[in-house]
């Protein structure tokens, strides 16, 4: 792990640190729905009034070099539903590395930070979606590809997966995966 690797509490962003998180997320997926402005409020704001278990608090796992963010990853707590029961994972997004910085680990850093919350028992899964071209890089790191179908019951159409990506991948540790079909109870992120 490089010794700037940084967990950021997402429920108190200091503002300079929101904008050149969004300014390095922007640059990465310049053509998301999500316009700057908006990922510095969201940055700021989202989080919070976080009321759940302490532990599961929402953060970033960042790599901070003179200050900049040069690679992220966000791990928030979400609670889905398997059949028969809710389940709190820790959802994984927004994983990137600078474009200049790519290839010299830090996209590993910050995927294995995210997943080592399951092996200290913090989430028992991380479930993320994302496109085949990474699949190798997660399943270098003990994440699997999961065929359960995904729906979300609060959308407009409930039967439509919210993720829109090739893939819907977990890292589960030592523990079982749920069968079925999975309710993610909102978006897909
Ligand atoms: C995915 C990403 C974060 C990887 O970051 P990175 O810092 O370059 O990755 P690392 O240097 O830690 O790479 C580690 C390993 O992953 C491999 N890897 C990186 N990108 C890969 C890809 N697209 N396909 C297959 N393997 C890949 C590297 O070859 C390396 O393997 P090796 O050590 O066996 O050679 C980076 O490419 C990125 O920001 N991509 C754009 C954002 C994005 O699409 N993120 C979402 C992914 S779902």
């Amino acid at each position: 792990m490089p010794a700037d690797l940084q967990v950021v509490d997402l429920r108190s962003v200091e503002p300079p640190l929101a904008e050149s998180l969004a300014g390095l997320l922007s640059s990465v997926w310049p053509d998301s729905s999500q316009t700057f402005d908006e990922r510095v409020a969201g940055l700021l704001h989202d989080w919070k009034s976080y009321a759940g278990p302490a532990q599961q608090f929402p953060r970033a796992f960042v790599v901070l070099e003179e200050g900049q963010p040069i690679a992220h990853a966000g791990l928030v707590p979400r609670e889905v539903r398997a059949p028969g029961h809710a389940v709190t994972v820790g959802a994984l997004g927004g994983v990137c590395a600078r474009p200049d910085r790519r290839g010299q680990g830090l996209g590993v850093a910050v995927v294995q930070a995210s997943f080592a919350l399951v092996d200290e028992g913090v989430f028992p899964y991380v479930l993320f979606q994302n496109y085949r071209d990474y699949q190798p890089f997660y399943e270098k790191l003990g994440a699997r590809v999961i065929d359960n179908r995904i729906y979300n019951s609060l959308a407009e159409d409930p039967q439509a997966n919210p993720f829109w990506a090739d893939v819907a991948m977990v890292y589960a540790g030592g523990n079982d995966w749920p069968e079925g079909d999975l309710d993610l109870g909102g978006p897909g992120y």
